[in-house]
């Protein structure tokens, strides 16, 4: 099971006292296939039809943006109002997805805008009410349309559901009993808010403290989920360790240490069904560790897609698909990109973000034509390309919660090489990837000249593919991970009792 031992062996003795199945609702701002801006769609498109298949009975909620097409969606609540600054009136719409009711919450005022979070590189001043409502609407789908065990909240726009309920809600009955989780996907990102906004988002000044939301003189939402959680996870074990120390802890980790005992690393899964070169039909050509001659052919096309000089078909071919933000290491990549180009290598990079990483990668394309095919965007069928079409799959994550794409890679035979951190660090392997430890441009050089050693012995190299695309990282066992947690929570209670 993909959770730290002492962590798991707790679970387990607690399971013992197995309920029945629990009813879990999910709260959180992104999912495949309705939006998306990075791994927590993934994981959030995903997890909820692997627990459906395990038999728990789940539903998720999310804001319905501009963005999202539903098809034929039931309007399942009309006129639900909520405070938070103001009165709000929202609607929420409901579509049955892979056998999971996904619960939209419609409020145009908030919701249908252009960006998700932000625009041209701006956070949305009212972040805090747009968030506020979805928890709070969150709160009314519990009360109205599913009458959920636990309440499962990702990421700081889901943390506003812990205070709610165990302030506003306190004495309410619907929710006595409920179990809070919440999720840490990503720790660098906070949710954090002056004090005078705790008033706006409808919470009393009494939170302002240290032991609830207050966090060195401002308001901090993530802070909020983890302080009222029954249970607190992260998307790895090695993370779930990383996150307690000062080094990786983003000012929180005092707060971790304090709650370790309720603080587990269950590592992400992957949807192998849309993550497979052997169905993937976003590739030219299907193949699979039996066969690999397809990938060959995927080279090829991707070379020309991201304009590489068709000789570059015998050199190894490195990918990049990210977020170009400064934790996915891109700063390392800007100390040795001068030395790396004397290599007989060339580089294939999607991705889009930081402005700073955007030239630099544009600067590069310009200057090294022959070197670096660079494409600036978003654009999830080319990502598919280059995990099929590269040879080598380049993550120097400065951290990594968990990492998606890495273990896509493996699924790919794109070998990884990744910084030992997190998630990189708990996938990858001597017998499947290369890893460096110290965060420096010479180490992933170091690294990235041993791969293109390795490289050359063919025979070893493609061993090394197919023992990547061996493994299975499918999201079964992690699911099963999330299933004996909820049994967990259900059986505390069974204690208090
Ligand atoms: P993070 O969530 O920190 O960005 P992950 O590795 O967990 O990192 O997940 C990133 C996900 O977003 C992957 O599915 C990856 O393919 C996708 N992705 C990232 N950048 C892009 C892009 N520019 N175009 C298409 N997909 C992208
Ligand atoms: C975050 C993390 C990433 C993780 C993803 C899904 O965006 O940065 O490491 O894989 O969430 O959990």
């Amino acid at each position: 099971m993909a959770v730290d031992a002492a962590a798991g062996k707790r679970m387990l003795q607690c399971v013992a006292h197995n309920r029945s199945m629990a009813k879990i609702l999910m709260v959180a701002s992104e999912a495949t296939p309705f939006v998306k801006t990075g791994g927590l769609a993934d994981v959030i498109g995903a997890l909820p039809p692997a627990l459906r298949e395990r038999g728990e009975e789940v539903a998720v909620v999310l804001p319905k943006y501009r963005g999202v097409v539903l098809e034929n969606p039931a309007r399942v609540y009309d006129r639900l109002q909520v405070w938070a600054g103001s009165l709000w009136t929202v609607s929420i719409d409901r579509v049955i997805h892979r056998g999971v009711p996904f619960f939209f919450i419609d409020c145009p005022p908030l919701f249908d805008r252009a960006g998700i979070y932000n625009e041209n590189g701006t956070d949305y001043p009212d972040n805090h009410i747009r968030f506020s409502v979805l928890c709070q609407a969150a709160l009314g789908v519990l009360r109205h349309l599913f009458r959920a065990d636990i309440l499962h909240c990702h990421d700081w726009q889901a943390g506003l559901v812990g205070p709610y309920l165990r302030h506003v809600f306190r004495g309410d009955p619907t929710f006595f009993g409920t179990k809070l989780i919440t999720t840490i996907h990503n720790l660098g990102y906070q949710g954090i808010f002056t004090a005078a906004q705790l008033e706006e988002v409808g919470l009393g000044r009494e939170l302002f403290s240290p032991a609830a939301m207050e966090f060195y003189g401002d308001i901090n939402l993530l802070k909020g989920g983890i302080v009222y959680a029954d249970a607190i996870t992260t998307v790895s074990p090695r993370y779930a360790q990383e996150i307690q120390s000062p080094e990786h802890g983003f000012r929180l980790d005092g707060l971790l240490r304090s709650r370790r005992d309720r603080l587990f690393g269950i590592l992400n899964g992957v949807d192998y069904a849309e993550w497979s070169p052997e169905v993937d039909p976003l590739i030219p050509a299907r193949y699979s560790h039996r066969d690999l001659s397809g990938k060959l052919v995927c080279k090829r096309a991707l070379l020309q897609e991201i304009g590489l000089p068709s000789d570059n078909l015998d050199r190894p071919l490195i990918g990049i698909v990210s977020r170009f933000a400064t934790q996915k290491g891109f700063d390392l990549i800007a100390d040795i990109a001068e030395a790396v180009s004397q290599e007989d290598v060339s580089f294939a990079i999607l991705g889009s973000g930081e402005a700073r990483f955007e030239e630099m990668f544009l600067h590069f394309k310009r200057t090294r034509p022959d070197k670096f095919g660079v494409r600036v965007g978003y654009d999830n069928s080319l990502a598919h390309r280059i995990e099929a079409g590269a040879d080598i799959f380049l993550m120097p994550s400065q951290y990594e919660p968990c990492g998606l794409n890495q273990i896509y890679s493996l699924r790919y035979g794109t070998v990884p090489v990744v910084r030992a951190t997190g998630g990189l660090d708990d996938t990858i392997d001597p017998s499947t990837g290369f890893k460096f430890s110290e965060y420096s441009g010479q180490a992933l050089l170091n690294t990235i000249r041993i791969a293109l050693a390795k490289y050359q012995d063919h025979d070893s190299w493609r061993n090394m593919m197919v023992k990547g695309m061996l493994k299975d990282y499918s999201w079964n066992a992690s699911a099963g991970a999330y299933s004996a947690l909820y049994k967990y929570l259900i059986s505390l209670e069974l204690a208090i009792r």
